[in-house]
């Protein structure tokens, strides 16, 4: 009877170390933590630098990354999700490419205690804890600095063409506001054209020459959601004959490294920027909430104002 139980005992501790053995790297190490990564695309520079960012960090910290592209598509972000949880990550990491639509698929992830990480845009849901914390810039702040500087620069009047970013996204919805809000303080400052160019240098460079051929001499300046759509257009009002940054003044979002160099070639006037830099802010967030930890519900991404004065100067500290 002894030796049965002496028998049974050992069977029990090899399977036991069997079974830590499979979730340990080969180190030998503690289990490795797995996390999903929904990625809208790859629209603009900057979303390139936040996919790196969040890569770089996974490494850096032995995380094990499944990465996903959602290529513009809510649904295929929505498909990934789900595929996490069946999948039993330990954490979700989402840039949600639009505000609306998430509650069903955040509460499946709740249901199966599976902490949602948001990073760079929010959602519009009705209950907050079905997402651990959003990593983001105030977008709307974004807005006001662009417009007040817009503002300043023309001295009270002008009139303006916008493009805007990804419909229904929080930065469009966001940054659009912002600037509204602004410029109302100058009943000179009028927005004459507004459309999407969907964050993309290719149409916003399209939107830009519609703009051009309905408006004419008669543009003062162009408010850009983002920077890769002020380099779209600064190429349509140059193949229109036009001198950007100087006929026509231009002001952007995000701080990406062509938009310095734009201004250091005075083609760009002003960037706000928007740090894209999450991965290691995301990570942390993804520890703390693993450790049972309550986080804040928006951990705020701090920004500055770029313009043409200090762009030679600080072109070489950017990272990204
Ligand atoms: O959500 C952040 C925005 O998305 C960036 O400003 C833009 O470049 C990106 O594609």
């Amino acid at each position: 009877m002894r030796r049965l139980i002496v028998a049974c005992a050992a069977i029990a501790m090899l399977a036991t170390a069997c079974k830590e053995q499979a979730a340990a790297p080969e180190t030998g190490g503690p289990k490795r933590l797995v996390v999903g990564f929904s990625q809208i695309g790859a629209e603009s520079a900057w979303r390139t630098a936040e996919t790196e960012s969040i890569r770089s960090e996974a490494q850096a910290r032995g995380v094990d990354l499944k990465f996903s592209d959602a290529q513009q598509k809510q649904e295929n972000q929505i498909s990934a999700l789900r595929s996490f949880i069946t999948q039993k990550v330990d954490a979700i990491i989402l840039a949600p490419i639009v505000e609306t639509g998430w509650e069903p698929v955040l509460r499946e992830a709740k249901r199966a205690g599976i902490p949602v990480v948001l990073v760079d845009r929010g959602v519009d849901v009705d209950d907050d804890s079905l997402y651990t914390t959003l990593i983001a810039s105030d977008f709307v702040e974004e807005g006001r600095m662009a417009g007040r500087w817009l503002a300043e620069r023309l001295g009270g009047s002008g009139r303006i063409v916008e493009l805007q970013g990804t419909p229904g996204s929080a930065p469009a919805i966001d940054r659009k506001r912002g600037f509204e809000e602004a410029i109302a303080e100058f009943p000179g400052m009028t927005v004459v054209r507004s459309q999407s160019g969907d964050f993309t240098r290719a149409k916003g460079k399209e939107v830009m020459e519609a703009f051009l051929k309905a408006e004419r001499e008669k543009i003062d300046a162009v408010y850009a959601h983002n920077d890769d759509m002020a380099l779209g257009a600064i190429q349509a009002i140059e193949e229109a004959g036009l001198k950007p940054g100087t006929d026509v003044v231009l002001v952007s979002i995000d701080g990406v490294r062509a938009a310095f160099e734009a201004m250091v070639q005075g083609k760009l006037n002003c960037t706000v920027e928007c740090n894209p830099l999450l991965g290691p802010a995301a990570f942390d967030a993804v520890e703390r909430a693993l450790a049972g930890e309550t986080l804040p519900k928006w951990i705020k991404v701090e920004d500055r104002v770029f313009d043409q004065s200090v762009a030679a100067e600080v072109i070489d500290t950017r990272k990204y």
